[in-house]
């Protein structure tokens, strides 16, 4: 996602974004591509939100080694009028959210060291571009993330970046979305990873919870383990809807009021889907 201000690293341009430079992939490198490629697209069909399947599709994702952030665009720019642009790592959250409000999607180039196929904590260029870049192809979405770049420019000026990036993560980076009587994956953090997808969707341990912008808004996360709560929309015309009719302002004032809510905490007025058993959670503090 995005860190404070500074200047941008040597070799990148004022907006922080550089060359690909695809050509510098070894082969190495792409077979690892290509390993963590067949790992989910054996998993996620019948798990994933049928959407991303399409962008995968519709972006000839399947073809083998790392993608080549020009020819992605091209296909992407046809569709929704988005583009992948590298950066060398975070970039700062005024330029973060300049990007998706301009349709640019910033991702890494880098790929994980095969010894971290399972879990790495920066985003490489398989999460930021499997896991994020499929769904850009879906017009719904695809208006989403231009609009959280446009209220995360304004989100600055209030001082609530905070309170907005919550939402980033349990929708964009974590979400579940309903599908007839089961969920499905299409946060990029579930999909990109083998573990999270299974534990996400099947697992007892965490909460699935009806999705509600105010709460979201007030519930801290975790970034060194699986989510202890997930937050599940209706669809993303809903989540489309709740968030762009939606002005913010007031709402960022009226939650300077109320306490945050834990990451395992349920409330009364959740709309629960699982209570989770918090399971895996104990298991780790225990370790
Ligand atoms: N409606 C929000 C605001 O007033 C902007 C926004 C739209 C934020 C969609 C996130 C997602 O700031
Ligand atoms: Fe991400």
């Amino acid at each position: 996602m995005a860190q404070p201000a500074s200047s941008p690293p040597e070799g990148a341009a004022a907006d922080w974004t550089i060359s690909q430079d695809w050509s510098a992939y070894t082969a190495a490198e792409h077979a690892l591509w290509d390993r963590l490629f067949a790992r989910q697209a054996a998993l996620l069909p019948g798990r994933v939100a049928p959407q991303f399947l399409e962008g995968l599709d519709i972006l000839r994702m399947d073809r083998p080694g790392i993608p080549d952030f020009g020819r992605l665009s091209e296909r992407l720019m046809q569709r929704t009028g988005w583009q992948v642009v590298a950066v060398p790592g975070l970039v700062p959250d005024r330029l973060f959210f300049e990007h998706l409000a301009n349709r640019r999607f910033v991702a890494g180039r880098f790929i994980r060291r095969p010894d971290q196929i399972d879990y790495l904590q920066e985003p490489d260029v398989f999460h930021d571009v499997f896991g994020h870049v499929p769904l850009l192809a879906d017009p719904v979405f695809a208006d989403y993330m231009q609009a959280y770049g446009q209220g995360g420019l304004r989100a600055d000026a209030l001082g609530a970046i905070d309170r907005l990036a919550r939402l980033y993560w349990y929708t964009v980076e974590f979400g579940l979305v309903r599908d007839g009587g089961g969920l499905k994956l299409y946060g990029a953090g579930i999909v990109s990873s083998h573990a999270e997808s299974l534990f996400a969707l099947e697992d007892p341990s965490p909460n699935r919870i009806g999705f509600d912008l105010r709460r979201v808004m007030r519930t801290r996360y975790r970034i060194d383990d699986y989510q202890q709560t997930y937050f599940v929309i209706d669809s993303f015309d809903d989540l489309l809807r709740a968030t762009v009719e939606t002005d913010f302002a007031p709402l960022y004032a009226a939650l300077e009021q109320r306490s945050d809510l834990d990451i395992d905490t349920v409330l009364p007025t959740d709309r629960i889907i699982t209570r989770g058993t918090q399971a895996h959670a104990r298991s780790r503090k225990e370790e």
